[in-house]
């Protein structure tokens, strides 16, 4: 049973994916609590939706980095997460919930990583240099989150075709499907033991 704590900037719809995936029986587990450095993200939105506990942590309400850390932990221990799914999370986390989740940290990335990944890579820019380097293969990933940008090992993969007459959002559209079937499948197969973080 996974005790999922989510983690998210924008839109939160890898977020809701997973939740829908919970709610329907296919994924053996349950959100316990988000977590968004923006008061006003879909993600929040969602969450308020589905009564499931949140908490707009940032550097507004927290101007000390190490605060923040302890707040971001204190939010999900408190609601006894035993999984992190950064989904959309445009933030690193601080040491202290890094350190007590080790190996426990899930992001998903809108590329095929190593390609496309790094400080300043997210969202339509990664479409945008896939595009510009014309690649007919992109994809989405799936790794565990340390504290650099992008650089955990990876957990799970998969590709999507770039298309002749794809825009950057014609593209992340496509990606962004594929990223939430890779998401409730790779957590479904982790709850399994089929995949062993
Ligand atoms: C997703 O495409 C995700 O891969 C990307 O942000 C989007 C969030 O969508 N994440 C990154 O770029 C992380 N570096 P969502 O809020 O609708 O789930």
């Amino acid at each position: 049973w996974l005790k999922i704590g989510f983690l998210a900037s924008h839109g939160g719809s890898n977020m809701q994916a997973i939740v829908d995936a919970c709610r329907n029986g296919k994924l053996y587990g349950e959100a316990k609590a988000v977590i968004s450095n923006n008061s006003g993200s879909g993600a929040i939105e969602r969450a308020r939706k589905h009564g499931i506990p949140h908490y707009h942590l940032s550097s507004a309400t927290h101007s000390d980095p190490e605060s923040l850390d302890r707040a971001i932990y204190h939010a999900l221990t408190d609601n006894g997460v035993t999984l992190i799914v950064l989904a959309g999370y445009m933030k690193k986390l601080g040491p202290l919930t890094l350190r007590h989740y080790k190996g426990r940290i899930l992001n998903i990335h809108p590329s095929l990583l190593p390609k496309y990944g790094g400080h300043g890579m997210f969202g339509s820019k990664v479409h945008e240099a896939v595009l510009a380097n014309r690649e007919t293969v992109t994809g989405a990933t799936i790794h565990l989150a340390d504290e650099e940008y992008d650089t955990g090992a990876i957990v799970n993969q998969r590709e999507v075709a770039v298309l002749p007459d794809d825009t950057a959002e014609t593209l992340a559209a496509r990606v962004l499907q594929c990223e939430h079937e890779l998401f409730v499948e790779t957590l479904v197969k982790i709850s399994e033991g089929q995949i062993v973080l």
